[in-house]
């Protein structure tokens, strides 16, 4: 039986296994994808090239690029039964809860695809170039709007808008999405990629992985938390109300959205790279509200609790200037964030090793069995 000193609650400083994918240096606030630091990718690359490198090991050549790029294009329509299937969920669904269904459904279509291995890569890229047509799918479903018809000549960022909003984005607008979905596509063994890990880990298939992964995604704590901070920064409407709103909700003993990380002990890389982009885009779109009341929000967190941003509180104020309904921003995490949960699932194929931890038990032993009619 383990000790008590071998509980690690949370798997907290826990090392369960090696990876090449993504490096997280907590102390100084550094993020490495296969050997790159984010700040030069979010700077120089797109999602397609950060794509390419989380699954493939290296930055792709001009054209390895053009054909990831083409065959995500063409893979962005849905099979047509998942396409009705998606029509008939209910119009209030949480759209976390399509998208959980729809990858375990686009599963069905696939079984080829559906075999561990490395092969497994075709369904990386499939669940990749669907997700923003499923989301679209179900947003304009939900408005009483027919489905749009698939772009492959845009790129991922550019398709993911196009889907959700039927208008093609300006070119800033497409580099301030394609920034965030580069800063969310890996972190490491963050939940939902080791949800993802443990389900790969049985020698069961990458789409039940992905499933996995976008349950566990859905929460408050993980990729829900900037759903939470555009409604936070609706209840404090201006910078003068952040401190009274904070504090009434400290003394309640509630989180603050958007900030604290189980890793990072300083400012979260992506949260610096994102506040800039929610100044950029909201001085292109003249609405600087949110930055502001973030900017406020910000300093107001730190003087009460010491803590920093994450990638979550600048997220929501960037898609909301889109016009984004904020029920969807967790789903655009996912829309990213696919492409390391993905990733990780292939390199577990590659060195398997069955994911199954112990418990330390603190129930009783022994007890004498009571046949059930003498049971009070
Ligand atoms: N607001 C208020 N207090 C906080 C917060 C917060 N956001 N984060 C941590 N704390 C406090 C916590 O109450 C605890 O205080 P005490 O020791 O007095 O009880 C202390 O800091 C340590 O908290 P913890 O829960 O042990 O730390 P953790 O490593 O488990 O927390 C976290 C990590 C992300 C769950 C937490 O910081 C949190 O709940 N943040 C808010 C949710 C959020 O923004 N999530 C997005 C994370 S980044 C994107 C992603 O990975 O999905």
């Amino acid at each position: 039986m383990a000790s008590s000193a071998d509980v690690q609650r949370g798997l907290q400083d826990v090392v369960a296994l090696e990876s090449r994918l993504c490096f997280i240096d907590g102390k100084l606030g550094r993020l490495i994808y296969q050997g790159y630091d984010i700040r030069d990718l979010a700077e120089r690359s797109t999602f397609e090239e950060v794509a390419y490198l989380l699954w493939y090991g290296k930055l792709p050549t001009g054209p390895e690029l053009s054909d990831l790029t083409s065959r995500l294009g063409a893979l962005r329509t849905l099979p047509p039964a998942l396409a009705e299937m998606i029509d008939r969920f209910p119009a209030d669904a949480n759209p976390m809860d399509v998208l959980r269904c729809a990858v375990s459904a686009l599963g069905l279509y696939e079984p080829a695809e559906t075999q561990p291995g490395p092969h497994a890569i075709s369904g990386a890229l499939r669940l990749t170039a669907t997700m923003p047509s499923i989301l679209g799918q179900f947003h304009r479903r939900r408005k009483g709007l027919p489905p749009l018809k698939p772009r492959p000549d845009l790129s991922h960022a550019a398709y993911l808008i196009y889907a959700l909003l039927d208008r093609v984005p300006t070119g800033p607008e497409t580099r301030a999405m394609d920034v965030d979905l580069i800063l969310h596509a890996d972190h490491e063994l963050n939940a939902s990629t080791f949800a993802a890990r443990v389900t790969a880990s049985t020698l069961s298939d990458l789409y039940s992985a992905v499933t996995s992964a976008v349950g566990a995604l859905k929460g408050p704590l993980h990729g829900g938390a900037a759903e939470r901070v555009v409604d936070l920064l609706q209840v404090i409407r201006t910078p003068d109300r952040a401190a009274e709103v904070v504090h009434s909700k400290l003394v309640r003993h509630e989180r603050i959205m958007g900030f604290g990380h189980r890793v990072y002990k300083v400012e979260d890389p992506r949260a610096t790279i994102l506040r800039e982009w929610s100044r950029r885009l909201g001085e292109a779109k003249g609405d600087l509200h949110y930055y502001e009341l973030l900017r406020k929000l910000e300093e107001v967190v730190h003087r009460e609790k010491g803590l920093y941003p994450n990638v979550d509180l600048y997220s929501g104020s960037v898609y909301a200037l889109f016009g984004i309904p904020t029920d969807l921003f967790t789903p655009i995490f996912a829309v990213s964030r696919v492409t390391g949960w993905t990733a990780h699932v292939l390199e577990e194929y590659e060195d398997l090793r069955l994911i199954r931890p112990m418990a330390k038990y603190v129930g009783t032993v022994d007890l004498p069995y009571v046949p059930i009619g003498q049971r009070t």
